[in-house]
């Protein structure tokens, strides 16, 4: 029944809006006075400095130990800041000798003082931060203590124009997060810092908390908790008991970590947004309390709606059961934790479809959720990701509250392929998000104009005009002091014209990175980190020109061409449509040949993108266009530029991964082509040039497995390693790979001959991957292809479904090791490939083919 609003989880745009039960009257004005309070709320109960300072302290020892003794820390008053919160840098007075410390760094809190340390070695020391499998830390571009570069005199002053820094997406915790341990999060969480970021979701081991408060037995909980790589979504209600049932052992570990990130989150200064309870429950609380009212949620993507994972309960609204539960719910965190920040977030229907089609249940729903919340914490703020997914198309009103992102609706089509109706409610600020990624997939994407400018424009000016601009990167927004029980009290009396309530346009509150999955792009996490910390536009010509600097530790004027290049191109992707990776290797058609139509200038930058709203129609009935929006000969000049430069560079670690990455991208975009002359020689009814083509097809998928190996941040190993590592026994292990190479295959379920809708959201450019389950899959379709036409009978449509699928299955039962580091030469494999491929007759028509613009 989902299929007409089935949008989802290729839609997890992501909103937030903040509620506040206050009745007071609907003015924005208002809506601030009441941030400020909440602000200097989290201010006083801010961990004390001395713990803060500590705390900072501790990120620069894992991160730059040579430098310890260099930096002084200190906290700060927002008075002087001169109001807000920021960071000073200054040459420090007492540093007399050898051994003093050089520089001072004063901010407001933990996270302030570390976003100023990165502020200084980015600006004064050349460096580079970013993720380790992006490539590392470049921090030898940092002189030796005692030379540190001064800043001058009177000491720099960066204050945050906007109070919070959001990091996280509900389904990051499951597409990154799943195996995680405790190492791995303490370098996430000072990252985080260094990113400035002081908002970040916390919702490690919430599965326990259930546990204890319900008093439910385990086997109560065993078909309503996902597996440990499908969570988020157990959380969300969108299924129940796939993967699972999850083992003590696993609540426990899980519990004891949350207690750790919170406790350093909070030492850091940091405010942790907490889950709370959204309405789904396990089907055992009905016996529990037979008289509870539950109804059953949709179908959320199941093949053929298997209870065992489909539709799960959701209590209703109006039983009094549910505040109760709400309540107990934030209560037992209270317990466990021993303190909140009194920002809370949770989903119902993030990427589900509401069991009736009644806007009073909706907003019912809502208030039920928030009382909760509140009688759980009186101080408590509901932090909401997108209830959107949820509205029934063609209805007028749901939850009304995102109306004000109305302009974005409309001018962006493929956004569901509907437009937006909705009026607007309530008074709000917002904040700016980036969306970014989707499951973690692996591509070379990014609009740098945009997040350059997006912030700043959204900070400034009025209302209306910001958020279209933004495109596919940005968006979120608060939602002030609309009092949610008159909401649900009569909703059609409740809908005001949006311009009445909001008035003056109401100031951001908050920048965001919301992306699904992390470990990818770093170029596009360091701009958008910093936005936080600007209040003019940043002009991306020259920051990009730096970055390269600054990421390999050298000036090399013709790798900065090649950054100017991806900047235009990669970069820049402008066409509005959302980057799900769809290319033919990772995600390879599932459709009958005959159907594909092969388009005119096939590799040009043009193609029309198929709206969002048909994609679940496209995947089983014709080819899904892989995305292209730039210019793929100018991408492979930037490539020509990374392989000269190699001779320079090639030490680096953070270019090795830029260089594996940027010829990935574009031997994937060839390999795309290369499927479409395959489909051409077999319109033509050419065996022979099927033939041909699908070898060197399979080559090519072998030969970028190859490619991948030679860096770490492209291992199937790792994430399966991680999975098992955190098993107890062997059965666990057996479970926990399972979940590992199902999330990112396919899932959830399928039958013999019908794929799960969701097959191949979660794909990874891994090696491993690639050789061991893509490479073969295809070379299933191909064999139908060559039986087809020897037999000169039309494509087995079904078989083929049930050899892949099968092959699936088996592949996601496998238990063969892949390795966890990576071997192989990056520069010679990167020239070896540039060669073989990309430098022969064929793609020169590609060259052609392709688009115009040319920056070089
Ligand atoms: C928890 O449940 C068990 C069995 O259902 C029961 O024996 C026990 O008394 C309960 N404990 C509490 C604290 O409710
Ligand atoms: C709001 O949008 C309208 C219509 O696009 C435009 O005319 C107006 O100038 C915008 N207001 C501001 C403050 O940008
Ligand atoms: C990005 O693309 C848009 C639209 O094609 C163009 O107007 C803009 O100049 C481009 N920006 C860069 C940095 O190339
Ligand atoms: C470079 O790669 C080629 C082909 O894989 C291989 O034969 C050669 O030994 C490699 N050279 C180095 C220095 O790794």
């Amino acid at each position: 029944m989902a299929s007409s609003s089935f949008p989802a989880i290729f839609l997890t745009l992501t909103i937030f809006l903040l509620f506040i039960a206050f009745p007071w009257a609907h003015s924005s004005t208002l809506g601030i006075r009441y941030i400020s309070k909440l602000l200097d709320k989290q201010d006083r109960e801010r961990a004390p400095p001395s713990l803060q300072v500590a705390a900072a302290r501790g990120v620069l020892r894992r991160l730059l130990p040579s430098h310890s003794s260099s930096f002084d820390f200190q906290i700060i008053s927002k008075e002087q800041c001169g109001g807000s919160s920021c960071f000073i840098i200054r040459n420090n007075p007492s540093f007399l000798r050898r051994g003093d410390r050089e520089i001072l760094i004063t901010g407001v809190t933990g996270v302030e003082i570390l976003a100023g340390l990165h502020w200084y070695l980015k600006n004064w020391c050349g460096s580079h931060i970013s993720w380790e499998k992006t490539g590392g830390v470049q921090l030898f571009s940092v002189p030796k203590s005692e030379f540190l570069p001064r800043v001058n005199d009177d000491g720099v002053l960066v204050q945050r124009p906007i109070p919070w820094s959001y990091y996280q997406n509900a389904v990051t915790s499951s597409y990154t997060f799943a195996w995680w341990d405790w190492e791995r999060w303490e370098k996430e969480i000072d990252w985080m810092a260094l990113q400035g970021i002081n908002l970040p979701l916390a919702f490690t081991g919430q599965e326990a908390i259930w546990q204890k408060k319900f008093n439910l037995s385990s086997s109560d909980l065993d078909d309503f908790f996902g597996g440990p790589a499908f969570l988020a979504w157990s959380r969300m209600g969108n299924l129940h008991g796939w993967g699972g049932p999850v083992p003590q052992s696993w609540l426990d570990q899980q519990l004891l970590l949350q207690k750790k990130i919170l406790q350093r989150m909070y030492e850091l200064g940091m405010t942790p947004v907490l889950p709370a309870f959204s309405g789904n429950v396990p089907a055992a609380l009905k016996t529990r309390f037979p008289s509870a009212k539950i109804t059953r949620l949709a179908n959320w993507f199941t093949v053929d709606s298997d209870t065992r994972w489909c539709c799960t309960y959701l209590l209703d609204a109006t039983d009094p059961l549910f505040v109760e539960i709400g309540r107990a719910f934030i209560q037992q965190q209270l317990e466990e934790y021993g303190r909140t920040s009194h920002i809370y977030n949770c989903d119902t229907f993030d990427e589900n479809t509401p069991p009736v089609d009644d806007p009073h249940f909706i907003s019912s729903l809502g208030a039920a959720i928030f009382q909760g919340m509140q009688s759980g914490d009186s101080n408590a703020v509901w932090l909401m990701q997108a209830l959107l997914h949820s509205v029934p198309l063609g209805k007028l009103v749901v939850l009304d509250l995102f109306a004000e992102v109305k302009p974005l609706w409309i001018s962006s089509e493929q956004f569901y392929g509907v437009p937006y109706i909705w009026k607007v409610i309530v008074p709000f600020v917002f904040f700016m998000c980036m969306l970014h990624n989707f499951a973690g997939n692996i591509e070379m994407y990014g609009v740098l104009d945009a997040i350059a400018s997006g912030p700043i424009d959204a900070r400034t000016s009025n209302e209306n005009s910001t958020m279209a601009s933004l495109s596919s990167t940005l968006i979120l927004r608060f939602a002030l002091n609309y009092p949610f029980s008159s909401l649900s009290s009569s909703i059609g009396l409740q809908l005001l014209e949006y311009d009445t309530i909001i008035g003056p346009s109401p100031n951001s509150v908050g920048v965001g990175m919301a992306m699904e999955g992390i470990e990818q792009n770093p170029v596009v996490y360091d701009l958008m980190s910093e936005m936080a910390f600007h209040r003019n536009k940043v002009y991306v010509k020259d920051w990009i020109d730096l970055y390269s600097v600054r990421r390999y530790g050298r000036s090399v004027p013709l790798i900065q061409d090649a950054w100017n290049i991806l900047y235009h191109t990669v970069y820049n992707c402008t066409d509005g449509a959302y980057d799900k990776n769809r290319d033919v290797i990772v995600a390879f058609p599932d459709v009958d040949p005959s159907f594909i139509s092969i388009p005119q200038g096939k590799f040009s930058q043009h193609e029309k993108q198929v709206s969002r709203g048909s994609v679940i129609q496209e995947i089983t009935e014709s080819f899904e266009q892989p995305h292209l929006w730039y210019s793929t000969s100018e991408v492979m000049r930037a490539l020509e530029l990374f392989l000269v430069c190699g001779g320079e560079l090639s030490k680096s670690n953070s270019y090795r991964y830029d260089l594996v990455d940027l010829t990935r991208q574009v031997l994937a975009k060839y390999a795309n082509q290369l499927f479409l002359e395959i489909i051409e020689a077999y319109q033509s009814n050419d065996v022979k040039g099927v033939t041909r083509r699908s070898q060197k097809f399979l080559e090519l998928v072998e030969d970028i497995d190859t490619l991948l190996a030679c860096h770490d941040g492209f291992l199937l190993g790792p994430w399966l390693e991680s999975a098992k590592k955190l098993a107890q026994n062997e059965e666990e292990k057996k479970q926990f790979e399972w979940n590992a190479r199902t999330q990112v295959t396919m899932w959830f379920d399928n039958s013999d001959d019908e794929p799960s809708l969701l097959r191949d959201y979660g794909n990874k450019y891994w090696s491993g991957l690639l050789r061991d389950y893509y490479r073969p899959r295809a070379e299933i379709y191909f064999k139908f292809l060559i039986k087809s036409l020897e037999e000169g009978d039309d494509f087995q449509l079904k078989g083929w479904r049930r050899e892949w699928i099968k092959l699936t299955n088996d592949w996601q039962r496998s238990r063969n090791a892949f390795p966890i580091k990576g071997a192989g030469n990056a520069l010679n494999i990167s020239k070896w490939l540039y060669n073989k491929y990309l430098q022969n007759v064929e793609v020169q028509s590609l060259n052609e083919a392709a688009g115009t613009n040319h920056v070089m």
